[in-house]
């Protein structure tokens, strides 16, 4: 039996990706301009991922949404060497996070063994309902709110009222807060982020035991990648916010009432995740800078070993400014 020490983790190597997205995004932290973040970011992980000697395809990109800068689905990423990769991509995952300098803004990005992630450019929004291990076999995304709240909040031997749920604060949740509410669960509303929600959901450092709401397609497929090596579970439903998102689904021959699990939208253990805080946030602090230096919050999973990493980098501004083209440091 070959050791898992034998082939090379590329989790490591995908980090620097994303410490590059974080990097150049962060320097757009409260300034406003959020084509200005996605843009920086999306240079700055191309340029890295270059150094990368995989044949990256982006399956799932972020851009083709809101017509900003952008990975577009189809897009070779890495040095177009080596082995064949799936990717899924956010270069800053809360645009408007970082933009207007709100916390749990991430770089991320997934990948997956060629051919196992799902793949859309139609479909930008999913109903999600995500919880850590100890509750990944109760979900059900076609129940009512409450069944859920009952069944996780037994499954994690808590009383309902002490259970803390990530919900996106958008207008097309007013109901399921509503219910939430009702049910007595305690709700933690973030106008952006549910990568970090999702990350918080499965994490059991983390006060949050259940993420639920439509959020974006492309964050799922990443936080897929994420859980797939952290444990969790993570249901996911299309959940089409218009009527041409809707068509378009469906000429991409996707079947839209299907329920994906993580399996379903990434259906291999070779994958791995790579998330770096451009703000801060629960689960990684944001870029700061001290004095010579830009410090970076990173981690990293793997899907075959489980393993999940976390690490911080100093990042000499003096000396790597002078090595880069983008205004990183
Ligand atoms: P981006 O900043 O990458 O656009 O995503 C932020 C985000 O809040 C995601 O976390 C979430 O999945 C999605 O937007 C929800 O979309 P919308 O803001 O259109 O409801």
């Amino acid at each position: 039996m070959s050791s898992h020490f034998s082939d090379k983790n590329i989790a490591l190597d995908l980090v620097r990706v994303t410490e590059a997205g974080a990097l150049a995004a962060a320097r757009f932290f409260g300034r406003g301009d959020k084509n200005g973040a996605d843009g920086a970011a999306v240079d700055a992980m191309a340029q890295a991922f270059s150094a990368l000697n995989i044949k990256g395809t982006v399956v799932i990109g972020e851009g083709e949404k809101d017509k900003a800068p952008m990975f577009y689905t189809g897009q070779n990423v890495g040095s177009n060497n080596g082995v064949e990769y799936d990717i899924a991509i956010d270069p800053v995952e809360g645009t408007n996070a970082v933009a207007y300098g709100r916390p749990n803004a991430l770089a991320v990005v997934g990948i997956a063994k060629r051919g196992c992630m799902f793949s859309s450019k139609s479909s930008y929004y999913c109903k999600k309902i995500c919880v850590g291990a100890e509750a990944a076999s109760v979900i059900d995304i076609d129940a009512p709110i409450d069944d859920n709240l009952q069944k996780v909040a037994l499954a994690l031997g808590k009383d309902i009222r002490d259970l803390n749920v990530f919900v996106l604060d958008k207008p097309r949740h007013t109901r399921l807060i509503a219910e939430i509410r009702e049910a007595g669960a305690r709700v933690h509303l973030h106008s952006d982020g549910d990568v970090a929600g999702s990350l918080m959901a499965v994490d059991p450092r983390c006060q949050i035991d259940m993420l639920v709401g439509t959020g974006g397609t492309p964050e799922a497929v990443v936080s897929a990648c994420a859980i797939r090596g952290s444990g969790g579970q993570m249901l996911t439903k299309l959940d089409p916010q218009s009527e041409g998102e809707y068509n378009a689904i469906l000429q991409e021959g996707i079947d839209v009432n299907l329920v994906r699990s993580i399996q379903d939208l990434v259906s291999t253990d070779e994958c791995y995740f790579a998330a770096t805080g451009i703000s801060e946030g629960e689960i990684l602090k944001g870029v700061r800078y001290e004095g010579n230096y830009a410090v970076t919050s990173s981690l990293t999973t793997r899907g075959r070993t489980g393993t999940i990493r976390y690490i911080e980098a100093w990042h000499d501004r003096i000396k790597l400014q002078s090595m880069s083209n983008l205004d990183l440091y």
